[in-house]
């Protein structure tokens, strides 16, 4: 008699199950198929590095032109075998604009938003009006948004972090995809747009709500709606804090904004700082140390596995 949590399964005999297999159909009687107790994982815990990813995207731009390639980027791509996104539901990118450069406008079904490391004159165009952009303000590009990439900078780069839904979008197979060309010196400026999160509102509203959660946490949540497969939130922690250590069902990434702490996930210590990208597999234990404070961005796929009931937390 079995009890819960055992799995009946038969080991793989394709001489037994030759006719079924000859007749273009799989035995379902032969391993655990989507039998399983807990969710598995096959994406890593991983932290890059913006020191390196800079270093990179600026040896970049000596050969990469932008108006030869869509994009002047490098993709986080997660280091298990075979993956080219960050996670299975998120992805992360830095990204780079020259001195005086536009990267032309596109759309896509895919859901984003960048978050701004290095600004002299940045700005993103919003269906075709300009947008600049601060260190540390986040900018999202919705579902079907055109949106293009400046520098009015002469000689200084501009760099952030792109974050989007696209492995998402991509495994349920509705990307589009539309370029067009704008002129971006004749295009309106929009200093008021929803799109547009500015840093110092973000500071105002940490400051103004001090609330600490079941684990620990003093966070925030950004107005981010427009992209509804992700949440995204501030995360502050002051010198010394270490939070409760939890796991879930959704993947996170987080980005450093301001100071320096570690993040501990599985068994792995990643110390970050500013720029640096955590990368926290669903039903993965975390938790976040810091000895001096510092501020995290987060983004994670909650709405998405909230939506059909699949979101589970646990603290560990
Ligand atoms: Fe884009």
């Amino acid at each position: 008699m079995s009890t819960q949590g055992d799995v009946l399964k038969l080991e793989v005999d394709d001489t037994r199950d030759a006719a079924v297999i000859q007749a273009g159909f799989l035995p379902g009687w032969v391993g655990e198929g989507g039998l399983r107790s807990e969710p598995l994982q096959d994406f890593q815990s991983h932290c890059w590095r913006w020191k390196k990813g800079k270093a990179l995207l600026q040896e970049a731009a000596t050969y990469i032109d932008p108006t030869k390639s869509e994009r002047r980027n490098i993709r986080m791509a997660n280091p298990a075998p075979g993956k080219r996104t960050s996670l299975s539901t998120l992805h992360c990118s830095y990204q780079m604009v020259g001195p005086g450069q536009f990267a032309r406008a596109h759309r896509h079904t895919v859901n984003a938003g960048r978050f701004i490391l290095e600004s002299d004159g940045a700005y993103t165009t919003l269906n075709g009006e300009k947008v600049f952009m601060d260190e540390n303000d986040l900018i999202l590009t919705p579902n079907w948004v055109w949106h293009g990439l400046g520098n009015e900078s002469e000689s200084h780069s501009v760099s952030w972090i792109d974050f989007l839904d696209d492995p998402l979008v991509s495994h349920l197979q509705t990307i589009f995809f539309e370029v067009r060309d704008e002129q971006s010196s004749s295009l309106p400026v929009q200093d008021n747009t929803p799109l547009h999160i500015k840093w110092a509102d973000v500071k105002r509203q940490l400051a103004r709500q001090p609330n600490i959660d079941s684990l620990g946490r003093h966070r925030i949540e950004l107005p981010s709606k427009a992209i509804p497969t992700m949440r995204v939130l501030a995360e502050n922690l002051s010198a010394g804090l270490q939070t409760s250590r939890s796991k879930s069902t959704a993947n996170r990434l987080f980005m450093g904004a301001e100071g320096a702490g570690v993040t501990v996930v599985g068994n792995n210590r990643f110390a970050w700082t500013r720029g640096d990208v955590v990368a926290v597999p669903a039903w993965t234990p975390f938790h976040h140390e810091t000895a001096r404070g510092g501020i995290l961005i987060e983004i994670n796929d909650e709405p998405v596995k909230d939506a059909f009931g699949w979101y589970r937390t646990l603290h560990v």
